[in-house]
């Protein structure tokens, strides 16, 4: 496990001494204080913490999923989107917000811009599923179809912030998205005040992860929060071994949520810092880089008393992360 950094010794290119990002430590304009203050609840709901009772059985540990399933919105993304919103000025939501998403970051965008009333313009890949194009459109967001894949759709949507004096709402890198993301952990910690030795956190440009982990190592620094990617889009896997951001050629979109081409530069710092990489311990977690390793097989060397949260949807856990076995550990 790696305990919490202090922010002079990391060496990311975003240097942690600069005023604008929050620092680990539980200080003034710390994560930790960012998380405890988040507006979410505007718009998000306290997700249920539920028991996976055949999970646990077959692997010999409590496991339990964070229900973000639950949100009005299917995903836990509407926290990080409202957070940020609510940080803006009356000036700024008077012009609008704009976004770039292949789905679940968008339902949030627009449920949040919904929420104030402000102008949201939602730039998606022509290959959303059109079910989230029109969940979009049914919250009053102006969508625009643009490109291939979400680099093309951020591409797009850069230009139009700039020509139309919008304010882009980031799906991850943006310490007010990962503040809001954070009170998932909030959650999980006030629902289950037992042990809790790991918990398991999928990871696409890094927001979720970075958010949980920012709140349970300065809380709980003994929990162990481990990332978790498919093998065909482990951009931060493949960054945090490098030790700097790795940009991917291609993503798998077998999980379209987390398909990302490159993580954040905030949330790679926070992650590289705070999100256990690798466990020498028998008894323990080892990282699972093959893309023949289940994820599964890697819970079973958790000791039988171990209690697990699944810190994402369970829609998404339960086949990415418990039955494909395409999952690389963090
Ligand atoms: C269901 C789900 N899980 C996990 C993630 C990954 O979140 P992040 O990009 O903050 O790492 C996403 C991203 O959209 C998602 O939709």
């Amino acid at each position: 496990m790696v305990a919490p950094a202090r922010p002079r010794k990391t060496k990311s290119k975003v240097s942690p001494a600069s005023p604008q990002l929050p620092s680990f430590a539980p200080e003034g304009n710390s994560y930790l204080q960012r998380i405890l203050n988040a507006k979410v609840y505007d718009v998000a709901v306290e997700t249920a913490l539920t028991p996976a009772k055949s999970l646990s059985k077959r692997l010999g540990n409590k496991v339990f999923f964070k229900r973000e399933d639950e949100q009005p919105v299917f995903s836990f993304k509407l926290r990080g989107a409202y957070n940020k919103m609510a940080h803006l000025t009356a000036e700024q939501l008077a012009k609008g917000v704009i976004c770039a998403s292949a789905g679940n970051h968008a339902q949030g965008v627009a449920l949040a811009a919904k929420k104030m009333g402000c102008r949201a313009v939602i730039v998606m890949p022509v290959t959303a599923p059109l079910v989230k194009v029109n969940a979009v459109k049914a919250m009053g967001g102006e969508v625009v179809l643009m490109g291939d894949s979400y680099s093309d759709a951020y591409a797009h949507a850069l230009t139009i912030e700039k020509a139309e004096g919008l304010s882009f709402v980031h799906p991850f890198d943006d310490p007010d998205v990962i503040a809001g993301q954070g009170t998932v952990a909030m959650e999980i910690l006030r629902q289950h005040q037992g042990p809790i030795d790991a918990v398991f956190v999928a990871i696409g440009g890094g927001g979720l992860i970075s958010g949980v982990a920012a709140y349970i190592k300065a809380v709980r620094p003994e929990i162990k929060v481990i990332g978790v990617q498919t093998v065909d889009s482990d951009a931060m896997l493949q960054s945090v071994r490098a030790g700097k951001r790795v940009q991917l050629a291609d993503v798998g979109l077998f999980a379209d949520g987390t398909a990302v081409k490159l993580v954040g530069e905030e949330t790679f710092r926070i992650t590289k810092a705070l999100v256990m990489r690798k466990v020498s311990s028998p008894t323990s977690l080892t990282a699972v880089p093959s893309a023949n390793s289940p994820t599964s097989a890697s819970c079973t060397r958790l000791p039988a008393r171990t209690d697990c949260s699944m810190a994402s949807e369970s829609t998404v856990w339960t086949p990415i992360t418990l039955i494909s076995g395409r999952t690389a550990l963090i």
